[in-house]
């Protein structure tokens, strides 16, 4: 890991995801780039020794103004160079997995094209994304979380901050643990736990509709749809109710091998608001049928929610 926060006396975020990832995955080296470089005055060669030690790289750090903090690029700019990311000999870091972890200090309602942010997250990460295809590095969906600053009396309690920090430490680890062990299972179970973040923050449609195959039969306590289209016209309605910022807990999850499929039983919590100020509690039974590509990405055919 990658750790690059210039202030971490202040810090509440990060400071607990990264001890949180150190004490839970073994093997992991956390490099506190701006304790070991204040001066910004940073040894490439011992950088590029740790990255040629690493399958997983992980990036993290405090969002600042869209991107990352001064140190972190310092580090990219020195670290990355001629021949050893990038250039005629420039593969000594091909095939290894590349890891956005960052908090935010914004609502996701702000990181859309309405909102006051007018970008998507995903887009204001471009420059690293290609940065990774440029080393050769395997670039992997970032994670991140919202909400993430505590104003006193102004903006969040301490708590809340803290309990996301550690929902993000827990995605972190799951994706790992499924780089490592990239067995289906294990896949499916890290894709789970993407998924209902991204219904916490009641992120674009356009991400669900990745993983839902063509035709998928998706069946809601709301009513029968059909496919992208159906999942986007039962989705515009959630919306419409229910305030983004909601809480998914998953209390049990099995997956099962159904000849070329596999089935998914998911039990899930779920806490939310609506925008009228009325409170959302729903246990919903979930069932999916889920097939991995032979490219290894994965598609939902059926997907079936009841309340209980
Ligand atoms: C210099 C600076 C710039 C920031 N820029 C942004 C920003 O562009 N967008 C945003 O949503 N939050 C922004 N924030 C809020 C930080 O993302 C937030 O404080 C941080 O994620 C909290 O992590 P920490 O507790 O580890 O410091 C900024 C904060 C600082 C200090």
């Amino acid at each position: 890991m990658i750790l690059a926060h210039p202030d971490m006396n202040k810090s509440i975020a990060n400071k607990r995801i990264a001890e949180g990832v150190k004490s839970k995955l073994e093997n992991i080296e956390v490099r506190d780039i701006f304790k070991l470089y204040p001066d910004y005055k940073i040894d490439i060669a011992a950088e590029q020794k740790a990255l040629m030690n690493a399958d997983n790289v992980i990036f993290q750090y405090p969002f600042w103004w869209y991107n990352m903090p001064a140190i972190l690029k310092a580090w990219f700019d020195e670290v990355f160079n001629f021949n050893f990311a990038y250039g005629p000999e420039g593969d000594k870091l091909k095939g290894k997995n590349f890891l956005l972890s960052f908090t935010i200090g914004g609502p996701a309602d702000a990181y859309t094209p309405i909102g006051y942010n007018h970008f998507r997250v995903e887009d204001l990460v471009k420059p690293m994304e290609q940065t990774a295809y440029l080393a050769q590095m395997n670039f992997q969906r970032p994670i991140f979380e919202h909400g993430m600053v505590f104003i006193p009396g102004v903006y969040n309690t301490q708590e809340a901050v803290e309990e996301r920090a550690d929902r993000h430490t827990q995605r972190i680890i799951y994706c790992i643990e499924a780089l490592e062990n990239l067995n289906p299972e294990e896949q499916i179970k890290e894709f789970v736990h993407e998924w209902f973040a991204h219904f916490d923050v009641l992120a674009d449609d356009g991400y669900f509709n990745n993983f839902i195959a063509n035709g998928a039969k998706l069946n809601f306590p709301e009513g029968e749809y059909e496919g992208h289209d159906g999942f986007s016209a039962w989705y515009a309605q959630i919306k419409q109710r229910i305030k983004p910022d909601c809480k998914h807990t998953i209390k049990t999850l099995s997956i099962a091998q159904d000849k070329d499929f596999y089935k998914v039983n998911v039990n899930v919590q779920m806490q939310a608001e609506k925008y009228n100020g009325e409170a959302v509690l729903a246990n919903v039974l979930e069932e999916w049928k889920v097939e991995i590509t032979r490219d290894g990405r994965i598609k939902i055919h059926k997907y079936l929610v009841k309340e209980i």
